[in-house]
């Protein structure tokens, strides 16, 4: 059963945002609010990377499909993921991602916010680091995930003390398209 937190934790033009940890009944909103920040957040990365090929990209059945999946992968075992939602009312304005793969290692899949800049990104980042604070295996684990290079993301992760790990990836599209991602690390004695 989803464990919802229902304290309101800020509060902002008078209404509330609630950060929840997110059950299978979330996914389709958080899909939703996903594919609505995927231009902004992904347009120009690279010059091929043009509006128009970010928004189809994130319209097409096979991103849903496979976001979804990972989203339900996330959720199936409560020892190795959970995702976390900030709804203000019952709007999405942002959701991050917790997660243990097979090798043990700690990530933070997504973090993405809208509206930005009003303490929405501090706190998803901050449930996500709280919840691999209680599901540590070897008592110091670092913190890893991927983002697009030159974007604002990296130097609010750099703000929160994540560090380049110096490994560079990427994932390709069905349309061809390549977005580049390099990974971040945040040294374990910086997640308290
Ligand atoms: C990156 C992102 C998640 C940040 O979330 P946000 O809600 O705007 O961030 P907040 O308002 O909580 O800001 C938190 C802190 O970071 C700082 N910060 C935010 N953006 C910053 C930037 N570009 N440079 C430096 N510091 C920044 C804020 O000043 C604040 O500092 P404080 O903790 O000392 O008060 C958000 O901008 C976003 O959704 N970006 C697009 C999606 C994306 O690229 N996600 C990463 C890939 S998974």
């Amino acid at each position: 059963m989803t464990q919802k937190d229902s304290e309101p934790r800020y509060t902002e033009a008078g209404i509330a945002t609630f950060i929840e940890k997110g059950g299978m009944e979330d996914i389709d909103d958080i899909f939703t609010f996903l594919k609505s920040r995927y231009p902004d957040t992904y347009q120009g990365v690279t010059p091929e990377l043009t509006r128009e090929i970010v928004s189809s990209h994130a319209e097409s059945e096979d991103y849903r499909i496979r976001a979804t999946a990972g989203f339900k992968e996330y959720l199936s075992n409560a020892d190795k993921g959970a995702i976390f939602v900030a709804r203000r009312g019952r709007e999405v304005v942002g959701y991050s991602t917790a997660f243990i793969d097979a090798e043990g290692k700690h990530w933070m899949r997504d973090l993405y916010t809208f509206p930005q800049g009003i303490g929405t990104g501090r706190k998803l980042l901050g449930a996500v680091l709280d919840w691999h604070q209680q599901h540590q295996s070897r008592g110091d684990n670092d913190i890893y995930l991927w983002v697009a290079p030159k974007t604002r993301a990296v130097r609010f992760y750099f703000h929160q003390g994540f560090r380049l790990s110096g490994e560079y990836g990427g994932s390709t599209w069905e349309s061809g398209k390549h977005l580049p991602l390099i990974e971040m690390r945040l040294p374990v004695l910086k997640t308290r």
